[in-house]
């Protein structure tokens, strides 16, 4: 098990990195935003005493950005850990204030987290309580729709599909309207997205689509923790995407990857909400503090919790 004293080191990083990235929130500049996060985040994660090492972050060693795969970080003191981050999972929220933008982090013992490239990824979510495997990647949305409300017994026009709004959904989207169930769309920001199957009040029964597979790692990591399902798998298209995966060791493009295969024993996921969110509100500065909105989650302890600290600025 992770040592418990992490969840509150972890935290801090993932509220630092918050309320680092609100400083640039409704100011148009994405780039800035996010730079802001992963300044905080490294620097931050740099004190805590563990031999830390990024399996997800800001891109490949020889790009080098900060946060890079493969990065160490931590004093060199403790223990071996795997890290994944997305110091700002939503941009251009953050650039345009608009609710939801999330710093994220998410931490296991050493080789428990997939090293997944900077691709995008098929994924799939439920929340907990329904049986194992009563969804799947490779059924159509209608089935898993059917599924679902076979189960609950409600009918499918009852249940709420969450998807990003994009282009490339045309088809499940023209798929659930057949079905008249319902849809949450969002503009950005899976990894709320496919959290929110997991939160009663949220009424979303059902996450699909093609976003970040670094997103869906820390999504994964999310779901575990709440006892729900997660399935996904790489979105290859070109030769650049082939490259970068096989260079993290990846030889099955096409695997389908289940919870256990992307996340694997305990597992700390910690989120700040950077601007005003549903789940989570926004950074708020008061005198020489900030109030930053938490979410924190801890598998083997089975902790869920989400509540609002105060940190010293
Ligand atoms: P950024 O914060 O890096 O801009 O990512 C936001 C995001 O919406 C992710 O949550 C999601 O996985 C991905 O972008 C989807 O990518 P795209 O915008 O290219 O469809």
């Amino acid at each position: 098990m992770l040592d418990h004293k992490l969840l509150e080191q972890f935290t801090k990083v993932a509220a630092q990195a918050a309320y680092s990235s609100s400083l640039l929130k409704g100011k148009g500049d994405k780039i800035a935003a996010d730079q802001a996060a992963v300044d905080s985040m490294r620097s931050y994660l740099n004190k805590i005493d563990m031999n830390g090492k990024i399996v997800i972050g800001e891109g490949e060693m020889d790009e080098a950005p900060m946060l890079f795969i493969g990065e160490k970080l931590g004093t060199g003191n403790g223990e071996p850990l795997d890290i994944a981050v997305d110091p700002l999972d939503g941009t251009t929220l953050t650039a345009k204030n608009l609710p939801d933008a999330i710093s994220v982090i998410a931490v296991a013992e050493k080789g428990n987290l997939l090293q997944a490239p900077d691709t995008y990824m098929e994924k799939i979510a439920i929340g907990p309580d329904y049986p194992e495997n009563i969804i799947d990647l490779d059924n159509s949305i209608e089935t898993n729709l059917n599924n679902m409300a076979e189960f609950k017994s409600i009918k499918p026009s009852d249940l709420t599909v969450c998807l990003l709004e994009r282009d490339r959904h045309k088809k499940i989207v023209e798929s659930i309207t057949k079905m008249s169930a319902k849809i949450k769309f969002i503009s950005d920001g899976d990894v709320l997205g496919a959290i929110y199957t997991c939160i009663k009040d949220f009424n979303v029964d059902l996450y699909v689509g093609i976003g970040g597979a670094p997103e869906g790692v820390l999504a994964a990591a999310a779901i575990k923790c709440f006892g729900g399902q997660f399935q996904g798998r790489l979105s290859i298209t070109d030769n650049e995407e082939k490259l970068r995966a096989t260079k993290l060791g990846i030889t099955d493009l096409k695997k389908k990857y289940y919870l256990n295969d992307i996340v694997r024993g305990d597992v700390i996921f910690c989120a700040g909400g950077v601007t005003d969110g549903e789940l989570l509100k926004g950074i708020r500065i008061e005198k020489n503090n900030f109030l930053a909105d938490l979410l924190v989650l801890h598998s083997d302890k089975k902790i869920i919790k989400v509540y609002t600290e105060k940190f010293e600025i």
